[in-house]
């Protein structure tokens, strides 16, 4: 795989006292620019790209998730389309409407936007999307993958973390990282991924006692658990990496991570801002699985292409 992105156009930190950014909105635009160049190869060879994303209920952050999902499939040439099923619809009805895109030739990409209203079992809903369609990496047969590091589709916001770290040169091999959180989306994946990478990772949640003593000995935070200011500043280690998954509106109507992110500047080597870190890195993410979908299921290879 090759560097995303030329050393230059990253805005390291020159200063010592402080810890340079994570620069998501910066990578994530060089990812969407490579997806763009898939998209224009794969129709070159006479297939369009289209990604089906399926929202049960009202709940008013999905609906803003999803538009802003089709926003961006739209800026890189990837189709997209909203099927919303009304909250009491009925389980058997989510099945069918993601048989029928399951069936549909015209679809490479099947999202089913989570969370569900509460009488839709989520595992059995996601086990019914076709595997090599399921662009979440949700699907047991890819988490499986995962688990054997084989997948060709990861979950999206762990993959946009791995490509901001490798983007900004991080050596993950032989670090001590502390993954905080253990969701299905973020924090287990996370971990697979990073252990891939050669670093030891420990996972913390919300039984974990003593959460203090882990976050101060790693190399590595990933803190991914919606609690804004979880982790104070002075417990990130001097020279640190801290990666905040976490995004929360406080009272004062500003977004949050889970990393108090004034203090923890001062003492960690980079850290990524929020918002602008690892929300467009999701975003990007979700285009590159649903371009590799796309080819896999058209058995084109995408080896050379630069980053996908
Ligand atoms: N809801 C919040 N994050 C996600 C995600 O990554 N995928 C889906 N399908 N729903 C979500």
């Amino acid at each position: 795989m090759g560097k995303l992105l030329d050393r230059q156009a990253l805005r390291l930190a020159t200063s010592s006292s402080e810890a340079g950014i994570l620069d998501g909105r910066l990578v994530a635009a060089e990812v969407r620019r490579q997806v763009q160049l898939v998209v224009s190869r794969l129709r070159g060879l006479g297939h369009s790209v289209r990604l089906s994303v399926v929202r049960v209920g009202d709940d008013p952050a999905s609906a803003i998730y999803v538009r802003h999902k089709q926003r961006d499939c739209a800026a890189v040439g990837i189709a997209s389309e909203e099927v919303h099923l009304p909250d009491d619809a009925t389980f058997e009805r989510v099945l069918d409407t993601l048989a029928s895109l399951n069936d549909r030739d015209d679809v490479d990409g099947v999202l089913l936007q989570l969370p569900l209203p509460a009488h839709i079992d989520p595992q059995r809903a996601i086990s019914s999307i076709a595997a090599a369609k399921d662009v979440d990496g949700f699907h047991p047969d890819n988490l499986g993958q995962l688990m054997a590091w084989a997948s060709a589709v990861e979950p999206a916001t762990p993959r946009g973390v791995m490509t901001l770290l490798r983007a900004y040169d991080v050596e993950l091999s032989g670090l001590d990282a502390v993954v905080i959180g253990r969701s299905m989306i973020v924090g287990r994946p996370m971990a697979q991924m990073l252990t891939r990478a050669n670093a030891t990772v420990t996972v913390c949640h919300r039984h974990t006692t003593g959460l203090e003593h882990y976050v101060r000995r790693a190399g590595l935070v990933v803190a991914a658990t919606g609690v804004s200011g979880l982790v104070p500043g002075d417990w990130i280690r001097e020279g640190a990496v801290v990666v905040d998954v976490g995004i929360s509106r406080g009272q004062d109507g500003k977004l949050r991570g889970d990393v108090d992110f004034a203090d923890a500047r001062s003492r960690a080597r980079l850290i990524t801002p929020v918002p602008g870190g690892v929300g467009p890195m999701t975003r990007a993410s979700l285009l590159e699985n649903t371009v590799v979908a796309a080819a896999r299921r058209r058995g084109i290879s995408l080896r050379h292409d630069a980053h996908v």
